[in-house]
């Protein structure tokens, strides 16, 4: 059978990334340009800062993935863009190349999911990761606990009911004074800090559902900081980061685990940003070693934003003979 090259480009966020693969799984290369640096000051990503970024920097980025896979324009079989969920206007500077692309070589466009997306990063790290699974994404803008059913077939399980995991991450981290982004950061900081040494709530852990919430863990820690700084006692920030850090990991944890006995699955797979977090990689593994369950995670590049990843959804989504139009439109507000 013909081999299937594909362009993939990403920009829902403060990354502008193009990709070029071969048949869903193989990388012929993933350029990712992050902004940041840029954003680093605002404590934040700024929307319209991100959006001309975009624009500056997208054609220059497609230039560099076509030319480190050694592929021209004419090889191109299908081209693949998120088109959500993610900042509009951020995503429009995406759509419009890949539009622009899929036009000018009259080939199909497949819009791609950004939750799906980071789920199909361990396609592409584990050559041989087939459906069904357990799927814990994990990042920026979302927490969902999923089943993949299929290639294409992802049955949404659990959610957060207020903030992402990797939100929670930043927001603790500025009130910890760190740098953004959080979660690397207080990742690092947990390592030497005592996850016991503050006992901060475990949100929803007790429930029968598997929702997730984490603004309440968020106000306990800045309660704990305001408590501590009225009474002047010293704040150990490596304490406080790892008993953080602890707490939202233990309810990842047991509700994937949970989720993967009740559907007999024999592996779960981690994506999204926080799925670096090293703490949470272990947990993760000590307990699912215990129940004879397979983990497995993609490269920490391969965790945050990445067109590779989009770049893999669009090709088994195509196979599957799913493909857009022209008429695409950006869907900042999309569900799994
Ligand atoms: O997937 P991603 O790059 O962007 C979104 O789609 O949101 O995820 C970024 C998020 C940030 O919140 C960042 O703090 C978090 O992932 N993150 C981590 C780690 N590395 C990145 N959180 C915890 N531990 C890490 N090592
Ligand atoms: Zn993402």
């Amino acid at each position: 059978e013909k081999d299937i090259i594909t362009l993939a480009i990403e920009t829902s966020c403060d990354e502008t990334s193009c990709a070029v693969l071969k048949n869903g799984r193989e990388v012929l290369s993933n350029i990712i340009s992050s902004q940041i640096e840029i954003h680093r000051k605002f404590g934040g990503v700024v929307p319209e800062v991100a959006s001309r970024k975009h624009i500056e920097n997208i054609n220059i980025i497609i230039e560099k993935a076509l030319k480190e896979a050694n592929v021209d324009f004419k090889d191109i079989d299908i081209v693949g863009v998120t088109r959500g969920p993610g900042l509009v206007g951020a995503l429009l500077v995406g759509i419009s190349s890949a539009k622009a692309i899929a036009y000018a070589l009259d080939k199909p466009l497949i819009g791609v999911n950004h939750i799906k997306g980071h789920i199909c990063a361990n396609y592409i790290e584990h050559k041989t990761l087939e459906p069904p699974f357990t799927c814990l994404v994990v990042s920026g803008g979302h927490t969902y606990l999923v089943q993949a059913n299929s290639y294409t077939d992802y049955e949404l399980i659990g959610r957060t009911r207020d903030d992402a995991a990797g939100e929670a991450f930043d927001k603790v981290a500025r009130s910890l004074g760190l740098p953004y982004p959080g979660g690397p950061v207080i990742d690092k900081l947990s390592k030497v800090g005592n996850p016991k040494a503050i006992d901060f709530p475990r949100p929803c852990l007790e429930e029968n559902s598997y929702d997730f919430s984490f603004s309440g863990l968020k106000t306990a820690v800045l309660n704990y900081l305001n408590q501590m700084k009225q009474k002047g006692e010293e704040i150990v920030v490596e304490d406080v980061a790892a008993s953080f850090q602890q707490a939202v990991i233990e309810v990842l944890v047991e509700k994937t685990i949970r989720l993967a006995k009740e559907r007999n699955s024999k592996t779960i797979a981690l994506a999204g940003g926080v799925a670096a977090n090293k703490g949470l990689r272990n947990l993760l593994e000590i307990r699912g070693s215990k129940e004879g369950i397979e983990i497995k995670y993609p490269s920490t590049t391969l965790c945050t934003d990445n067109a590779a990843m989009i770049g893999s959804c669009a090709y088994f989504n195509y196979i599957s003979g799913q493909s857009s139009d022209l008429g695409l439109t950006v869907e900042p507000n999309l569900e799994l």
